[in-house]
């Protein structure tokens, strides 16, 4: 397989934009990826997105993306995995250049979340879980964290403060984001005293809801930009069973553990050269599971790496370095494309004021669904 190069990179701002359509706000990052890339027209277009069919009453993404953005009748494909969408289709594109069937590709990852009232937006994100054994049980996505949380605190014995500094962490490099969701550090006071949303999970455990848009061009020769070039070092993707209750161990990323070991496979390294790692901390729980299922701690003890401070962006594992989806924000089938655009800018020395020390290797990890469809990717520096 040929490698495949990041060339180009743009985003939106996360924010409530109520100033742009969906198209609008996916084209504003295209172009600022094509422009990035100078190379005119990609070969194809991918749009990672998971809910346009019901918060925008809109299908068709890959065509509407074409047309919008004047690809001439190339192909033009949406991609749906749930909140790991955006990965998934980095991934299609990943593979489609690999493979020699195109040399160039634009993904863009999408979600406007924000035109519809809160109540159906919930009832939205509910359709990655299982419908007939969750969603028609009234579970909302929180609630099914929720319920992996505290059987998590239940196992190993943590407290609700001990996951504390995940979102301290996430807030505090999101406050030097501009693209950021929210631009501002919190207490471990505003932490604490949060608002309850489903019990254990309090309003700062967990990711908000967003618009936003980023968009990354790839090619199969790197192009002569005045900065290091990235390439794609793996790409891997792993299922797990659509319902938490069918897990054997629910406090366990299966998935997530399965895509990430194929990837360290790929790239020929394990976790200990990873030098930032983009997880998908959509909640609290979600970023302790994470830690662990790749491999940078013990099933049980994710939360001590993030109350040793060690997840820091100059620590020994730093991940949200922009903000991760608590901070910098959660527009969901936008979400796994700014992963790999922000790891992407760690891995040239571009990140600004969170930028990591070691910038060999960076890992994406974007989650579909409550663990069950994940796509991991390493991207390295030549
Ligand atoms: N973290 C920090 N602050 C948040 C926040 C979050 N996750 N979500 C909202 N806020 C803030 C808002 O900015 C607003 O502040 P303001 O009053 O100063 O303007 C305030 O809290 C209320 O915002 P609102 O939009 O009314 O919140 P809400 O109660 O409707 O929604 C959640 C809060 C947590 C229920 C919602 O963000 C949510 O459902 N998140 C999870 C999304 C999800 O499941 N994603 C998929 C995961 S894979």
């Amino acid at each position: 397989m040929r490698k495949v190069y990041i060339s180009g990179l743009g985003q939106v701002p996360v924010t409530e934009n109520w100033e742009k359509s969906i198209r609008e706000l996916a084209g504003d990052a295209a172009l600022l990826a094509m422009q990035d890339a100078d190379i005119g027209y990609p070969d194809a277009l991918y749009v990672g997105n998971m809910m346009a069919i019901t918060a925008n009453r809109q299908a068709q993404l890959g065509t509407m993306m074409s047309d919008w953005l004047g690809f001439h009748h190339k192909p033009g494909l949406a991609v749906e995995a749930a909140c790991g969408s955006g990965a998934a289709a980095f991934r299609a594109a990943v593979i489609a250049i690999a493979s020699g069937e195109i040399e160039s590709a634009l993904v863009i990852g999408v979600e406007k979340m924000t035109d519809s009232p809160g109540s159906e937006i919930t009832a939205s994100l509910a359709t990655a879980a299982d419908a007939e054994l969750e969603g028609d049980f009234g579970l909302s996505f929180v609630a099914i964290n929720a319920l992996i949380m505290q059987r998590y605190m239940f196992e190993y014995g943590w407290r609700h403060a001990d996951f504390a500094d995940f979102s301290l962490n996430a807030h505090a490099n999101a406050a030097h984001n501009p693209y950021a969701r929210f631009q501002k550090a919190i207490s471990r006071k505003s932490f604490l005293d949060a608002p309850m949303v489903a019990e254990p999970i309090n309003l700062m455990d967990a990711s908000p809801i967003g618009d936003g848009a980023a968009a990354i061009v790839l090619t199969s020769q790197p192009l002569s930009h005045n900065h290091p070039q990235v390439f794609v070092a793996a790409s891997a993707s792993c299922t797990d069973t659509l319902s938490v209750q069918n897990r054997k161990t629910p406090t366990f990323l299966t998935a997530a553990a399965n895509s990430a070991n194929r990837a360290y496979a790929q790239a020929g390294i394990g976790p200990q050269d990873i030098g930032v790692f983009e997880y998908h901390d959509a909640f609290s729980i979600m970023a302790a599971l994470s830690l662990e299922a790749c491999g940078f701690a013990e099933p049980g003890r994710g939360p001590q790496l993030a109350l040793d401070g060690k997840i820091k962006f100059d620590s020994e594992i730093p991940v949200a370095t922009m903000g991760g989806l608590k901070a910098r924000g959660h527009p969901v089938g936008a979400t796994g494309v700014y992963q790999l655009l922000e790891v992407t800018q760690q891995l040239r020395g571009a990140a600004g004021a969170t930028q990591v020390k070691r910038t060999k290797y960076g890992m994406a990890q974007n989650i579909g669904g409550s663990g069950s469809n994940i796509t991991t990717h390493i991207l390295q520096r030549e």
